[in-house]
């Protein structure tokens, strides 16, 4: 296993919008462990390539299986998501806002309106297709990875950033 360095908004590779994946070799199923690594030791609860450097749509997705965790999202603690060329099919009218945080925009936080179910298509890691229904947080985590792959950042739409204390770090809201 690697662990892959996340790049800043410094970076115009986190502002492009990436490229489909054709390719499902055995390159590409390293890059995808890699990334879920990264991810768990950050850490955080998704992961999209362009945040490694790697201008592909595709990104890896897992809450956390803490026992919070566990009581909050039940069978879902600890699922991955591994979602390649994902569209949003579906998304309720419905919006929530909540707090977000960005593995690439480390020590801030913001608040973000994002709808509260969505239906997403994609194909798995090894190209066969999927299809997602996520609601409240775990379809927050899906919305914030998917803007990643067209170059969108949390900061363009939230309501409002600041400066994350030590003590909000371990809500593990880092995506
Ligand atoms: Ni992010």
């Amino acid at each position: 296993m690697t662990f892959l360095d996340i790049i800043r908004p410094d970076n115009p590779i986190l502002r492009k919008k990436a490229k489909r994946v054709m390719v499902f070799d055995k390159k590409f199923q390293k890059l995808v462990d890699d990334m879920v690594e990264t991810m768990i030791a950050a850490p955080g609860v998704g992961l999209a390539a362009p945040q490694v450097a790697v201008s592909q749509r595709f990104a890896v997705i897992r809450l956390s299986d803490d026992e919070k965790s566990k009581e909050e999202f039940g069978d879902l603690a600890g699922k991955l998501y591994v979602v390649v060329n994902p569209e949003i099919v579906k998304a309720s009218k419905e919006m929530v806002e909540g707090v977000e945080g960005c593995l690439s925009i480390p020590g801030y936080l913001g608040s973000v309106d994002r709808h509260e179910k969505i239906t997403i298509d994609s194909l798995d890691r090894h190209g066969k297709p999927q299809r997602i229904k996520a609601e409240g947080w775990l379809a927050r985590v899906f919305q914030h990875e998917i803007d990643h792959l067209d170059g969108k950042l949390y900061i363009d739409i939230a309501k409002d950033v600041w400066e994350a204390r030590p003590e909000d770090e371990e809500d593990g809201v880092a995506e």
